[in-house]
């Protein structure tokens, strides 16, 4: 593992993560997370879930607190396609340097900060808001694989039934009790052993067609391939889950049905574990994630955070399209 002290990072340590070394481990120090609670303990959730500008106002003081270098390395990380991830600790979240905030209100304003960071959030349309909580317990009734606990949550992208682009993820677990198992589970498409095969098929680029279920509120269909766009070196970047695509023939049919087991198969895909208020943060089109299942226990209970959004450059997407 590679730690790195220097390269004009202040406030914060860097390392490579011993399963994969692109992924980047991004530890903020104890004096960084007390000096940034203490700024920000004038605001609680709600004040920034109203007034947007708040959210900047916080990630700005989270990036003094580092001499300005956390949103610069953050940003040229998640663009990197040779990295483009990032799992972020904090050294300390002791109650002493929370400076009275409560635990889990330090942490959406952490992650709030982050996202602000590197872009802005998008309305998550399952929560109403720019950020989603949601809990996963031992038991589940709901329409889509990801509260239930006993199952593994196969490898996919996010964002590929609503129209404005998702270009990046943050996913931030803020509790845990009685857990055992349910990693995140992580891919690179550069590491997917099957991709040229996949990307040099005729229906790699034919647009196919997504919906999803009633819990994410989203009423209308969207269609767009598998394979977007390439980045400006002509690298393939993907926006595919199982669930929500619905093949319109036995060729899109058969064609999915192959990277679905090529992907659940795949040997390079890598275990991350979070401890509380830790997050991932990756670059949604060059990265699949999942969850590995967990061991059943009546009284599991894990609660996480999850934000989505657009670097700032593909802000205004429903702006755009009316000029
Ligand atoms: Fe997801």
């Amino acid at each position: 593992m590679k730690t790195s002290l220097n390269k004009g990072n202040v406030g914060f340590v860097t390392s490579s993560h011993p399963s994969n070394e692109r992924l980047q481990i991004v530890t903020l120090s104890r004096n960084t997370v007390n000096n940034f609670s203490e700024k920000i303990s004038n605001f609680d959730v709600q004040s920034v879930e109203y007034k947007p500008f708040l959210r900047f106002f916080i990630a700005n003081s989270l990036n003094q607190a580092t001499q300005n270098t956390l949103g610069n390395y953050l940003l040229k990380t998640i663009k990197d396609r040779s990295t483009g991830a990032v799992l972020l600790e904090c050294e300390s979240m002791d109650d002493s340097i929370l400076n009275g905030t409560d635990f889990i209100d330090f942490n959406i304003l952490l992650s709030t900060a982050i996202s602000h960071l590197i872009g802005v959030p998008n309305l998550d349309s399952m929560s109403g808001k720019f950020y989603a909580r949601f809990s996963v317990k031992n038991e589940d009734n709901s329409d889509s694989y990801l509260r239930q606990a006993h199952r593994r949550m196969e490898l996919h992208n996010d964002g590929t039934y609503v129209k404005e682009p998702t270009d990046w993820v943050i996913m931030q677990k803020m509790l845990e009790v009685n857990v055992d198992g349910g990693d995140s589970l992580i891919l690179h498409v550069d590491d997917w052993q099957d991709l040229d095969k996949f990307y040099q098929h005729p229906l790699a680029k034919e647009n196919l067609q997504w919906s999803s279920p009633a819990s994410k509120n989203v009423g209308y269909k969207t269609y767009h391939p598998i394979f977007l766009d390439e980045q400006v070196e002509g690298e393939p970047r993907m926006s595919f889950i199982d669930q929500f695509v619905e093949p319109l023939n036995m060729d899109q049919g058969l064609y999915l049905y192959e990277m679905g087991e090529s992907l659940e198969t795949e040997d390079n895909t890598f275990n991350v574990q979070l401890l509380e208020g830790s997050m991932l943060i990756i670059n949604n089109y060059i990265w699949l994630h999942g969850r590995d299942k967990f061991v059943p226990h009546k009284n599991l209970h894990r609660e996480l955070l999850r934000q989505r959004g657009v670097f700032v450059e593909n802000t205004g997407y429903d702006n755009k399209k009316n000029v």
